[in-house]
């Protein structure tokens, strides 16, 4: 397992690029199998995720490659219907290959995801949405089996606007008879891409990016070529830890349209932010101010930004509260955060977050990719030195992190445990 060493305080200043998103590059990946055909993918961020969905696409019979950033994926060889556990357990993003299975070849057997680092992650409302077209599903020994002579569109109101439940049934939706309408959809940026991509293999979406999805089936979807979208996570970490640090770092090939939320709160703690066109200039705050979030569903402030604002706002001068909506136990990095010298109390979802003038290198260990994002921006903050265990985490969710935080100054680096 590889860990990092990071020498702190350090001030961030440079330009750095961001990477493809890894929350839309692996839906559409997987929407490929919809085609039969080669998909060819731009702008592919070389993650251990992406490497897991290849490998997926390629139990299932089909045919992927990655070269200099752009994924080809042939799905005419697909003739297993089966996404394994042990793919699965280390993916939950593997789910996504259910609603194309199911609507190209009328079966699919996927593993349950299970939870994650911080608690359940259910998947009911996929499953819910895909009865609803028609859809016969059953769990058989941790395993969902879902099966469909053939699928009809429907009317499905989501409880909870879920991405992956959204982009799944999406996915299933394109293939069926008739018209579907998908009511309380969700409205990232990721869901916009899926559909981008499956109306250029020739699919019938209208309402991406709002709360009404309408699907039109059509009789067969196209190999499509995608160039995926820059990541709105990493380019927000990479942001935070330009406040955090009280450097200024400008970010390019970014979406700052995807990013409002996230900037209103490093203005709340005195960050500048100045965007223009696919960049943005951070310049963090001499004295960091408290602030207070509530993480929610976009356009609100991403619960994927939760843990990295945490550690930046445990040097203000305040207390701030961070109320996490989205996922309520989402706090992994708190007792990390503790090691480093942050003052944070926990109440239910809610935690407070006492600014404190100092932080101390320490040892930590991280959980999941942005538990790992927000501890490396307080090793960042802290005098000394820091180690990371386990960032095979942060390999999952950020490429080549180390060389682009290393370019701005950081003192990184990776070592083999
Ligand atoms: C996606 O997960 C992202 N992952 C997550 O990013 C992100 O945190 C999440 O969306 C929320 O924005 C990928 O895109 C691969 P949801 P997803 O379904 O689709 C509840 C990262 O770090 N829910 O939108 O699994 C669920 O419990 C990862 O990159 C149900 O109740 O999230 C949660 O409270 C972590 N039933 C809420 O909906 C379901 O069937 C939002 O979950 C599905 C979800």
């Amino acid at each position: 397992m590889d860990s990092f060493i990071i020498n702190g305080p350090c001030k961030l200043e440079g330009t750095v690029r961001v990477s493809g998103a890894k929350n839309s590059v692996l839906p559409v990946m997987a929407a490929s199998i919809l085609t039969g055909g080669a998909c060819v993918i731009d702008n592919v961020p070389d993650l251990r995720d992406v490497r897991t969905m290849m490998k997926l696409l390629d139990v299932l019979g089909g045919d992927s490659g990655m070269e200099g950033g752009t994924a080809t994926i042939d799905t005419a060889g697909i003739e297993n219907f089966e996404a394994p556990y042990d793919l699965v357990r280390t993916m939950r993003a593997s789910i996504y290959a259910l609603g194309p299975l199911l609507a190209r070849y009328g079966r699919a057997r996927v593993s349950m995801p299970g939870g994650c680092a911080w608690g359940p992650r259910p998947v009911d409302l996929h499953l819910k949405g895909l009865v609803a077209l028609g859809a016969v599903v059953r769990i058989d020994h941790g395993y969902i089996e879902a099966t469909a002579d053939r699928l009809l569109g429907h009317e499905i109101i989501l409880s909870v606007p879920s991405v992956g439940a959204t982009i799944n049934i999406m996915m299933a939706a394109v293939l069926a008879e008739g018209e579907t309408v998908i009511e309380n959809a969700a409205r990232e940026p990721e869901v916009v891409e899926v559909a981008t991509a499956l109306k250029t293999g020739g699919a019938q979406i209208e309402g991406e990016g709002s709360s009404k999805l309408v699907i039109k089936g059509v009789k067969d979807i196209k190999p499509f070529t995608h160039r995926v979208i820059p990541d709105r996570i990493e380019a927000g970490t990479l942001a935070a830890a330009a406040a955090a640090t009280g450097g200024r770092v400008k970010i390019e090939d970014c979406r700052p349209d995807h990013m409002h939320a996230v900037f209103d709160v490093l203005e709340a703690t005195g960050a500048e932010v100045e965007t223009a066109g696919e960049c943005v200039t951070v310049t963090g705050a001499i004295e960091i101010q408290p602030a207070n979030i509530e993480t929610g569903f976009y356009p609100a402030f991403p619960t994927d930004m939760q843990a990295q604002m945490m550690a930046l706002l445990s040097k203000a001068r305040g207390a701030s509260t961070i109320s996490e909506h989205v996922y309520p136990d989402r706090f992994t990095h708190v007792p990390e955060l503790r090691r480093l010298g942050a003052n944070i109390t926990l109440d239910g979802s809610v935690a407070v977050v006492s600014g404190t003038d100092r932080l101390e290198g320490a040892p930590v260990m991280a959980t999941d990719i942005r538990a790992s994002s927000a501890l490396i921006i307080g090793a960042l903050m802290a005098e000394g030195e820091t180690k990371i265990l386990r960032v095979y985490h942060i390999d999952r969710g950020y490429e080549r992190i180390e060389q682009k935080l290393g370019s701005l100054g950081a003192e990184i680096e990776r070592v083999k445990d």
